[in-house]
């Protein structure tokens, strides 16, 4: 009865302590993950969350040069095994952590036993210290990416009005769909010309994806193209810093709202943290 009740707060402590994890993934590159990822968690950091953002882009790492982050390490030094995850973490702009990234890197799940499970201890102590961890995926179905995608709590896939990136938005979110244990799917819509257009294209990859792969998802939003994004990237300052009031700034607030961003990390079926998920994937083979 005593060991029960304690398995119980063990699980109730453990809930408490998870950060929620949201993965910004596409089917193609340069659709704007990177910038939306970096702003959104920015924003969160405004209104009070504890936010880590993880640059997984292991093809394309760039979130230091879009914010201008003077580091030397990255997440290579501590998959090397050469650096501990605390050391590497650099403060970000408007008060949020980075974890900056490397391009290149080994596949994951190439990496030894021992070395995996030092990696997950210290991913795992990042997550308990963090309310939200957003997560920069590279572009496509690849494993790395799927797997990140598969393990977060929410997953954002990004869109722009071009039919290819549609159509490879939709390819991503099939791939998903065969994850035996994936979170809340949402489609956010990049550089549309407003919020028809938005909506128009949101709710066909919705209707699809219900009709042909029995999956809900949902629309997080839509950022408008907006000047104010190229000039930030060229300034290399975000643009929820550089231009708080432009329109793309004003976008993203509404899709923390409408991701309702306070909210707790779900309790998963696989359990464990999003890393202990992320790299449990390796063991079972699942694809
Ligand atoms: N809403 C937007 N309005 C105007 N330009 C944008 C917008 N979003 C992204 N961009 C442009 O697209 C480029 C690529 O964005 P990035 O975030 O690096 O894409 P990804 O990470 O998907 O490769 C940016 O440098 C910026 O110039
Ligand atoms: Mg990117």
């Amino acid at each position: 009865m005593i060991a029960d009740q304690a398995s119980k707060l063990r699980m109730m402590v453990q809930a408490a302590s998870r950060a929620r994890t949201i993965a910004v993934t596409s089917g193609k590159g340069g659709v704007g993950k990177s910038n939306i990822a970096l702003n959104l968690s920015i924003a969160a950091a405004g209104l009070g969350h504890k936010v880590t953002l993880i640059d997984a882009d292991l093809g394309l790492a760039n979130i230091d040069v879009l914010a201008d982050l003077k580091t030397r390490y990255n997440i290579s030094h501590v998959i090397a095994g050469r650096k501990n995850i605390i050391e590497i973490v650099a403060e970000g702009p408007g008060g949020i952590r980075v974890i900056p990234g490397a391009s290149g890197l080994p596949d994951l799940a190439d990496m030894p036993e021992e070395r995996r499970e030092r990696l997950i201890a210290q991913l795992d102590y990042l997550e308990s210290e963090a309310d939200i961890v957003f997560v920069d995926t590279g572009a496509g179905i690849n494993r790395n990416v799927i797997d990140f995608t598969v393990a977060a709590d929410d997953v954002l896939v990004v869109s722009t009005p071009e039919p290819t990136s549609i159509t490879d938005a939709y390819a991503t979110i099939k791939v998903l769909s065969r994850g035996a244990d994936y979170g809340n799917v949402w489609v956010l819509m990049n550089m549309v010309s407003g919020t028809g257009e938005a909506r128009r294209i949101a709710d066909q990859i919705a209707r699809v994806s219900r009709d042909f792969l029995g999956m809900c998802v949902g629309c997080a939003g839509h950022v408008v193209r907006d000047d104010a994004v190229e000039a930030a990237v060229r300034s290399r300052r975000p643009f929820m810093l550089a231009y708080p009031g432009c329109q793309a700034s004003r976008c993203l607030r509404k899709s923390l709202k409408i991701l309702d961003i306070g909210r707790n990390a779900e309790k998963r079926r696989m359990g464990g943290g999003f890393f202990r998920r992320l790299f449990g994937r390796f063991g079972t083979g699942e694809k």
